[in-house]
């Protein structure tokens, strides 16, 4: 929140550089260049709805609350994703390149409607939808509403603060790769329901979502989603809840092999101390058994990777020896590793804090008030 000072400054120029494309012109995608004036603390929305009213009006965002709230002005200020309305102009001139220019585009992995509208519909809502977003209880409906207590529903709090930007779907990686993931956003609101204690069908929507080839095992741990998320919602750590509920809880073994995978590559840096690339194939076709080295799956897997490994070996990143034999760890390290997984697994429950807690109180102490002589103390008043 901008404090007084910031509210009082005069207005500046900021030049903003618009990615244009309107698909149904034929015309390529173009950049446009509009300088407008406004004070430093305005957001970057206000920005670009200067320059449409000013210079040109058939500039296309798409915005409503102007608050954070809505999720619909979801764009790329200088190539990071983020909510127009909630990110000010001084600061998004900051973070731009050298000549101050602010660079804005339309969000990624969506249809390009017109300039920096995307379609939502056509990815993001579509995914949404296929994760079920609605409680499926056993009972019928209740005549009022359901009952539930407040600490049944912290551990969802976290997924229900998100406003369905885009945000982390226009930078999914794993997305741009697969455009059939299931993605962030959905699978976020997918543990929205899954750690509903209301749900009756925990275990379905995990197994559904566990043997899609493009479901809960597509994610690659980028990080991406939990940085572009502007309401900290952390979709990667909700989707990794989904993963650790199907496999230790519901022992979901999908037929991806993303359950064994998982497994492999765990067990391989407690037995190794770190990753051991040459056996994390067998390992996950085969389990941590001798035959799993000579699973057939695992062989015909292990020859489509060939060419990745034997890249990685005259690029450098790995020596033949350590793609064979693994990386070579003191014994004192691999005994400290070792160690953290006793003292993990000898618990004897899963524990796992999920509590949200977001931003900050901006709400200044207040002063403290002198009391008149012979005057009641605020405590008497109150009382
Ligand atoms: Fe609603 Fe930006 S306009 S979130």
């Amino acid at each position: 929140m901008a404090d007084m000072a910031d509210v009082h400054r005069p207005p500046e120029s900021f030049r903003l550089r618009l990615r244009r494309y309107d698909p149904e012109s034929g015309d390529a995608p173009y950049w446009d260049e509009h300088t407008i004036e406004l004070e430093p603390h305005r957001s970057v929305l206000e920005g670009i709805l200067q320059a449409r009213d000013r210079n040109d009006g058939s500039i296309g965002i798409r915005c409503s609350c102007r608050q954070a709230i809505c999720g619909s002005c979801g764009i790329r200020i200088n190539g990071e994703p983020a909510l127009a309305c909630h990110t000010h102009l001084d600061a998004a001139r900051e973070a731009a390149g050298a000549d101050g220019t602010i660079e804005i585009e339309p969000m990624g992995n969506m249809p390009v409607i017109k300039d920096l509208i995307v379609d939502m519909d056509a990815v993001h809502w579509k995914k949404v939808r296929r994760v079920t977003p609605w409680l499926l209880p056993s009972e019928p409906a209740p005549e009022r509403e359901y009952i539930v207590s407040k600490e049944s529903m912290v551990d969802v709090t976290q997924t229900m603060a998100c406003i369905q930007c885009g945000a982390c779907v226009s930078d999914c990686l794993a997305m741009e790769v697969d455009p059939g993931f299931v993605g962030p956003a959905a699978l976020a609101k997918a543990y929205r329901f899954v750690g509903d204690p209301r749900d009756e069908q925990q275990r379905e929507r995990l197994l559904d979502l566990a043997q899609d080839p493009h479901g809960l095992y597509d994610c690659t741990h980028c990080f991406k989603c939990v940085e572009a998320c502007p309401k900290d919602v952390n979709p990667m750590g909700q989707i990794m809840r989904l993963r650790r509920i199907a496999g230790s809880d519901q022992h979901i073994v999908d037929r991806n092999n993303g359950e064994r995978h998982e497994a492999a590559l765990t067990t391989l840096v407690r037995d190794y101390g770190l990753l051991h690339e040459a056996e994390l194939v067998p390992r996950s076709y085969g389990g941590n058994s001798w035959f799993g080295k000579f699973h057939p799956a695992a062989g015909k897997e292990l020859l489509g990777l060939l060419p990745t490994a034997v890249s990685a070996v005259f690029k450098g990143k790995v020596s033949v020896k350590q793609a064979l034999l693994g990386h070579k760890l003191a014994k004192r390290d691999l005994e400290a590793v070792k160690g953290i997984y006793e003292k993990v697994e000898s618990r004897p429950e899963r524990y796992e804090l999920n509590l949200y807690v977001s931003g900050v109180d901006e709400e200044p102490e207040p002063e403290p008030r002198a009391v008149a002589s012979g005057a009641a103390s605020s405590e008497e008043v109150a009382s």
